[in-house]
């Protein structure tokens, strides 16, 4: 069984009385609620923008009768803080660093407030969680280039690593031994797999033999005798197969032959000292912290 359609009775409406080519204007009128809500939004922005910051001007806007502003806002509300912090910053400031661990208040306060800072400024190339990435050391580790006594961390911190801004800053340069012809191509063969074999991998025992003389005219000055690396030179530990760049050998020629000159940023100019004392604690605590 079929439905029969049902016809829709057209109602009827009243033209304006224009016609264009034979086509009439009907006259359907806005619905009241519609044009009243209208008249009421254009109230409502007329009101807006007298009381709030509205009509752009050249160099910046109206500033409105009632003085809105989320700038001063921010800026009251940092001062909030910085009154509340104000306090034990000082006494952050003020404390021996090898004393701050030890004072629970501060202990907590850095941190947090170190974690902030860290999130802020150091996880871009440390890692958010602080594990580091090719070329940016972990800080969770206990393997450190610089150091890692709360000292050692906040010099590192304070002057920064082989930058031109601070005349402070950590400062050493491997050769590139490669590329400045300090070494024969297989005399570099030769002392990376003397460094894959004091590192624990796989490797080439009659080129490591050769390799172990190599390293020792070449690189123990810097890396050590036994390869375990010098912190006042920022030498890594090349036997503990943690590594900055990479242990395979394609990575390790690399290294050898172009050598490698990781720069981090002072922060000094950056973060004030509280902040640098945070964050220096928060690192030392993260696990690796001597
Ligand atoms: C622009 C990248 C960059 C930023 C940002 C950065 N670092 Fe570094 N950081 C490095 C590099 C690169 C090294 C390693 C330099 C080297 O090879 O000796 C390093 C080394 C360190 C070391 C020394 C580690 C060791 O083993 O001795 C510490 C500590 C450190 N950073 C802490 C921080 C803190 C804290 C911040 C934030 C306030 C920060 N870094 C921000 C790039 C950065
Ligand atoms: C003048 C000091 C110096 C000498 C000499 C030197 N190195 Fe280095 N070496 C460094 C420094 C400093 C670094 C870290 C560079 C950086 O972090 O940017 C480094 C890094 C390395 C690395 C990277 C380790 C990693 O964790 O990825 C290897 C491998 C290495 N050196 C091997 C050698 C070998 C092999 C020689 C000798 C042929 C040598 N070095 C000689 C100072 C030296």
């Amino acid at each position: 069984m079929s439905k029969k359609p049902v016809k829709a009775t057209k109602k009827e409406v009243e033209t304006t009385g224009h016609s264009w080519d034979g086509i009439q204007e009907f006259n359907n009128p806005l619905p009241r609620w519609w044009l009243w809500s209208f008249y009421a939004c254009v109230a409502w922005g007329v009101v807006y923008s007298i009381a709030y910051p509205a009509w752009p001007l050249i160099n910046g806007a109206t500033p409105g009768l009632l003085g809105a502003s989320t700038r001063a806002d921010v800026a009251v509300e940092m001062q909030r803080y910085s009154d509340a912090n104000g306090p034990i910053e000082a006494k952050l400031v003020a404390t021996d660093l090898t004393a701050i661990s030890a004072d629970p208040e501060l202990a907590s306060y850095s941190a947090n407030a170190g974690k902030a800072v860290f999130n802020t400024w150091c996880a871009q190339c440390h890692g958010s969680g602080a594990a580091g990435a090719k070329g940016y050391p972990n800080l969770l580790d206990n393997d450190w280039l610089w150091g890692g006594d709360i000292e050692a961390i906040h010099t590192t911190i304070t002057h920064g690593i082989r930058n031109t801004d601070d005349d402070e800053a950590r400062y050493s340069q491997m050769p590139a031994f490669g590329k400045d012809e300090l070494l024969e191509p297989d005399q570099i063969a030769q002392v990376v797999q003397y460094i894959r074999q004091i590192s624990g991998q796989d490797a080439d025992a009659a080129l490591a033999t050769e390799g172990a003389i190599v390293f020792e005219e070449n690189c123990a000055s810097c890396h050590s005798e036994d390869g375990t690396g010098d912190r006042a030179q920022g030498a890594p530990n090349l036997t503990d197969a943690i590594w900055l760049y990479g242990g395979d050998v394609a990575t390790l020629t690399e290294t050898v032959t172009n050598a490698r000159f990781g720069v981090m940023p002072n922060w000094s100019p950056r973060l004030s000292e509280a902040d640098i004392r945070a964050v220096a604690t928060y690192v030392h605590g993260l696990g690796g912290g001597e």
